[in-house]
């Protein structure tokens, strides 16, 4: 049992994931932030709300794409012990067995996708045109799946190592699906001035059906540039973690935990940036999202 009276399934590096009963989870977001796999110790104000807020936008839109695991983000519908607290950072979700394949999409070569391109030319051991600059746009989406690892970082698969962890049935739906979500949701961004350079998606079985779950196209998950600021050949600004990343990195911080403290600028930029993600691609206040004010 926990604080919000429901029995604590797991603690993520982000998440709290309570049982709810009948199937069900009530998956709550924290502030914590981590970045190379590592939590950091200043959490992010209002992170959780932005994370979740943002979920349920997209899981709305997309809704004729692909099933989702969203039951329902309005704390009413919470089960009564879990408090107000959680109010805008819980989603009640169905319990999802997940499939062992992080699904990330690329539209854009950055990243690690980059660091390999440089190396050798390819990127999840596929080639690709050479001479490509860092940041350039792809000819198009291209599907680059990691394992999902318990512990540490998620390494590249290729199309056949994916392949074999799911199926080729399974894996050419789980390309199939997320690149056509990718592509949704980097039109819609583009329609407000975003780049979604890249996101990684998540897919579980509930009910015999294959759904997504977890979260979707957030600054957690993706990467998000200003178009106005995109120029191929350089690092673009991004309103999301590579704010957090590059502090650490210029630190000269190694990955090894304890990770440097964040001084109070780089928290509140933090905020702010995620908070404009989540109002210019909802094109909503964040003041309006559930539990801001309480
Ligand atoms: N509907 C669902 N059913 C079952 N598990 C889910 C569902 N949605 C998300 N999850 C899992 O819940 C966890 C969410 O927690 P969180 O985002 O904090 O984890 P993480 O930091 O990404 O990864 P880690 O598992 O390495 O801590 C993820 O492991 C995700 O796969
Ligand atoms: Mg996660």
């Amino acid at each position: 049992m926990s604080g919000i009276g429901l029995p604590k399934v797991r603690s993520g590096k982000v998440r709290e994931v309570y049982e709810a009963g009948e199937g069900r989870l009530l998956m709550v977001a924290s502030d914590r932030i981590s970045a190379f796999d590592v939590v950091l110790d200043q959490p992010i104000p209002d992170k959780g709300r932005v994370l979740t807020g943002l979920s349920t936008w997209w899981f709305d839109q997309t809704s004729d794409l692909v099933e989702n695991h969203l039951i329902s983000a309005d704390p009413t519908d919470f089960p009564s012990t879990a408090g107000r607290e959680v109010a805008g950072r819980a989603m009640l979700v169905r319990a999802a067995r997940p499939v062992q394949l992080e699904c990330v999409v690329r539209g854009y070569l950055f990243g690690s996708a980059w660091s390999e391109y440089k190396k050798q030319g390819t990127v999840n051991g596929d080639p690709l045109p050479p001479g490509l600059p860092q940041a350039e746009q792809l000819p198009a989406p291209i599907f680059t799946p990691t394992t999902k690892a318990t512990e540490g970082h998620d390494m590249a698969l290729t199309a056949e190592e994916a392949v074999d962890l799911v199926g080729r049935a399974r894996y050419e739906e789980l390309r199939d699906i997320s690149i056509a979500i990718y592509r949704f949701g980097a039109l819609k961004a583009s329609l407000r001035g975003i780049i979604l350079a890249d996101t990684k998606f998540e897919f579980g079985e509930a009910d015999g059906r294959l759904m997504l779950i977890d979260e979707i196209l957030t600054p957690d998950s993706s990467r998000f540039w200003p178009a106005d600021e995109w120029k191929p050949g350089t690092s673009p600004p991004s309103f999301d973690k590579q704010f957090v990343r590059q502090y650490l990195l210029d630190t000269g911080w190694d990955g090894t935990p304890p990770p440097p403290p964040l001084p109070e600028t780089v928290v509140e930029g933090t905020r702010s940036r995620y908070v404009e993600a989540y109002e210019r691609l909802t094109e909503s206040s964040f003041d309006d999202w559930y539990g801001v004010d309480e």
